[in-house]
């Protein structure tokens, strides 16, 4: 049986004919305890309000029905139990094994911490190396600069997270993450970088992927140039792969290899080797502090009941407002500059994991899955697209960021921040009434005039959202907050029936591409290609000096 046509899916759908004619205001002044049962606090570090939510604890508990129907506890048990459960590509689903600290797991049997922690402490020492100035470069001088050149889950997550934890990063090293085939990304970057001061570290899992292997590529030759002696690619390359073999071919020196495994997804590997340069930025403690973060979230997902449980219950309310509500698409909003990555990387975690209409039984899914995640630092926000979530008349639910304490203060920033991240939370709940609006025009105009402004100054209100706010923003509290997304996205995986491991769609646009390629150098072979595409490179021709 579908989960659409299951008895829990049906009673939330009559559920939702009952209370979605029910306002934010009108729950809000109905229920007083109402913020109390609608908000979690994890550890003291984060509280997660989803009092702005539309939904009452009937909601709630309707929801948990529908999880357990789906079987949420047997998948959990399943991934944490090393079952291959990214069934499309025979895999195992083992990320949270890169957060532990010690093994058996998953069991004794299959124990893949001895190499977890073995490659651990091999980074840890790499990183040292680097930050004391130890490591050195071919003719002698400590490296100082660090290039990643990894795409997708080898470039967002230690990126993002390069980023929000910059205020600990090492004041004397620079780390850049360079992913896009064009060039106007690294050919500006190698202009301010002294080669002979660069370690290029080559994060893929596969090590075949074109983006990363042609600016690998590119920066190599770089490195040769200047050098001018190949033996230089030994101390100025290291790689992060599940492929050493490919790594090797390149040149690269089997002691700076660092190991990933299939079990690990690419969106999913920060926690691995993939997170070296992040290790290299902050220091293997702050690293470690992080994967105690993620660990502490991924025991609260394994324990907490469903009702109390962050991943489960954030999951749940994406599956309402989806499903129920019929929201096309979810914002992520952080008021933190550290966080402008987020957006992006949850992009990838949650549109590659479960942008899917193909159930994992090869069946079409009856319902709607994802919606489309997009976001930008709320701040700016605020003077650009929230005129449409406050009155464009389309349901868009929010994902609001902040941390408390700032890493960067100045007297008076970080309340004018927090105030209009709060206000715009409430005044997307809340709106205004046309009474309320009326009474305020009334203050300054009259007759027609007032009565011609007066639709431009209503606000509809009943946007859903939540608030995530971080009692700051260090490597324990983020760890934490990335596992959360991470569960998020399993549970409703499960729900919507889907593997969320795999990526099957991104497949079809790189065999295509590699079609196209050959055409640019001979012409002729554009005959066999479409139309529209014929044009489109004729253009390029033309316009190639
Ligand atoms: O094309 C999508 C993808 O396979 C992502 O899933 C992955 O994170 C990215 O490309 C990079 O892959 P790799 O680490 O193998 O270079």
């Amino acid at each position: 049986m579908t989960i659409t046509a299951s008895a829990a899916w049906k009673a939330i759908d009559a559920h939702r004919d009952l209370l979605s004619p029910v306002h934010l205001r009108e729950m809000f002044a109905r229920d007083p305890g109402r913020v109390t049962r609608l908000s979690l606090n994890f550890d003291n570090t984060i509280l997660f309000d989803f009092s702005k939510q539309r939904v009452d604890a009937t909601t709630l508990s309707l929801l948990t029905a529908l999880a357990r129907e789906a079987r949420l506890d047997e998948w959990t048990a399943r991934m944490f139990g090393g079952e291959k459960i990214n069934a499309s590509e025979e895999r195992a689903v083992l990320h949270v094994a890169l957060r532990r600290s010690h093994g058996p797991f998953p069991s004794a049997a299959l124990d893949v911490m001895p190499e977890v922690l073995a490659t651990r402490r091999r980074m840890a020492a790499f990183a040292e190396a680097i930050r004391s100035g130890q490591m050195l470069g071919f003719t002698g001088l400590p490296i100082r600069h660090v290039v990643n050149i990894g795409i997708g889950g080898s470039d967002l997550g230690p990126k993002m997270l390069s980023s929000a934890l910059r205020s600990v990063s090492h004041p004397a090293l620079s780390v850049h993450y360079v992913s896009n085939l064009d060039s106007a990304q690294l050919a500006p970057l190698l202009q301010t970088l002294d080669p002979r001061t660069t370690l290029f570290l080559l994060a893929s899992k596969t090590f075949t992927t074109q983006e990363t292997m042609l600016n690998a590529q590119t920066a190599r030759n770089w490195l040769l140039a200047n050098l001018g002696d190949a033996a230089a690619i030994g101390r100025h390359f290291a790689a992060l792969t599940a492929k050493p073999e490919r790594a090797v071919e390149f040149g690269i020196r089997e002691d700076a290899i660092f190991p990933l495994w299939d079990w690990v997804g690419g969106r999913f590997s920060v926690w691995s080797a993939v997170g070296l340069a992040l290790m290299i930025a902050i220091g293997p403690q702050a690293f470690g502090e992080l994967l105690t973060g993620a660990e502490r979230m991924d025991e609260h997902f394994r324990s907490a009941p469903y009702e109390q449980n962050l991943p489960v219950v954030m999951a749940l309310l994406g599956i309402w407002n989806t499903n129920f509500l019929g929201a096309a698409s979810n914002a992520v909003l952080p008021y933190n500059e550290s966080l402008k990555y987020f957006p992006s990387f949850l992009q990838q975690l949650e549109m590659e994991s479960n942008g899917k209409s193909v159930g994992i039984d090869g069946q079409s899914v009856a319902c709607a899955t994802n919606p489309i995640v997009w976001g930008e630092l709320g701040n700016n926000g605020q003077h650009a697209f929230f005129q449409l979530l406050h009155q464009g008349g389309r349901l868009v639910p929010c994902d609001f960021i902040a941390a408390v304490r700032s890493d960067y203060p100045l007297p008076g920033h970080q309340e004018a921040l927090l105030a209009n991240c709060f206000a715009q939370s409430a005044a997307l709940a809340f709106g205004k009434t046309a009474a309320e609006a009326r009474d305020e025009l009334a203050r300054s105009t009259a007759g027609e005039a007032l009565e011609a402004l007066l639709p431009h100054k209503v606000f509809a209100g009943n946007q859903p959202s939540s608030t995530l706010l971080l009692a700051r923003l260090d490597a324990p509290t983020l760890g934490a907050l990335v596992a959360l997304y991470e569960h998020k996205v399993f549970v409703q995986g499960i729900i919507w029936g889907l593997n969320s491991f795999d990526q099957w769609g991104v497949e079809l646009g790189k065999a295509v591409a590699n079609s196209i390629l050959p055409a640019f150098a001979e012409p002729a072979l554009a005959a066999r290609l479409d139309a529209s595409t014929q044009a489109l490179l004729a253009f390029s021709r033309q316009n190639l000096t």
